[in-house]
């Protein structure tokens, strides 16, 4: 049986429908019909807040979760899990994910079952940035650029948050079917990711933004307090599995 056809939709936020209209909507993502989701915006925007919002769903659906946090501080209570990868180890992860991509695909056949695999990242540009060389950073974007372009098929899908979106961090960025910013954009964010509809583009303040999901109309929406943090945490903890019984690698 294909998994294709099971849910991959997630809620980012909701919506007003119309100015004076008291009507709120959701604003949701199906990673099957666009896969993947880059996911922009400044210092103090939001991201974080709204990748645990997302996590949190993500989290109570049968999926593997595979979270790389460069910065290692906002999730820090995931120290351990063995998932759950941290500082330089993001590249770890980034390996791990693209090593089962690949046997995904050479293993592929008409009934393959898929668990779908989220691969969640914040802060990508500060790993990259962390990286020595050149060679390093276009090798890790190249392994990128290969799961955003074959992932779907084979039920891999990533979310990726970063302050500025730039070519220098990504290449493939079309292959990011959802494009979110948060806050305030600069105007290379507001280009890379609504070059469409730049001129629609105005300042929000933190957990407002806008959503391009490719083939639809840009949606501005609003993310929501989060009802009890703690309890969204537990469930993701949950989800990323026993701590490992060797220590990762770390700065
Ligand atoms: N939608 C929201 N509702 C309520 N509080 C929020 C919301 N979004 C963000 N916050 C709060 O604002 C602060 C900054 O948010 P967050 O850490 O998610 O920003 P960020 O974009 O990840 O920043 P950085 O790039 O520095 O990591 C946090 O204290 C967070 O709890
Ligand atoms: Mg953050």
């Amino acid at each position: 049986m294909m998994t294709s056809y099971k849910s991959n939709k997630f809620t980012v936020g909701c919506r007003q429908l119309g100015i004076s209209n008291g009507i709120i909507l959701p604003v949701k993502i199906d990673f099957n019909k666009l896969p993947h989701l880059l996911l922009c915006g400044n210092s103090g925007s939001g991201k974080t807040y709204l990748l645990t919002y997302l996590l949190g769903q993500i989290a109570q659906k049968p999926v593997k979760l595979i979270l790389a946090d460069f910065k290692g501080i906002d999730f820090i209570e995931f120290n351990g899990c063995a998932s759950y990868y941290k500082h330089s180890s993001v590249g770890e992860a980034l390996d791990y994910v693209y090593n089962e991509l690949q046997e995904r695909m050479s293993n592929a056949s008409v009934n393959s079952y898929y668990q779908p695999i989220y691969f969640c990242v914040d802060e990508w540009s500060g790993f990259l940035s962390s990286l020595s060389t050149k060679k390093e950073q276009d090798s890790y974007k190249q392994k990128l650029s290969n799961i955003l372009m074959l992932g779907r098929g084979v039920q891999v899908f990533v979310i990726m948050a970063l302050q500025r979106a730039d070519a220098n961090y990504i290449t493939g960025r079309d292959n990011f079917g959802n494009a979110i910013g948060l806050g305030s954009l600069s105007k290379e964010s507001i280009s890379m990711l609504f070059n469409d509809d730049k001129e629609l583009i105005q300042p929000k303040p933190r957990g407002k933004g806008y959503l391009r999901t490719d083939g639809k109309q840009l949606t501005e929406f609003v993310v929501p307090q989060l009802r009890d943090v703690a309890n969204t945490k537990k469930v993701i903890k949950n989800a990323l599995g026993e701590p490992k019984i060797y220590n990762k690698k770390e700065f």
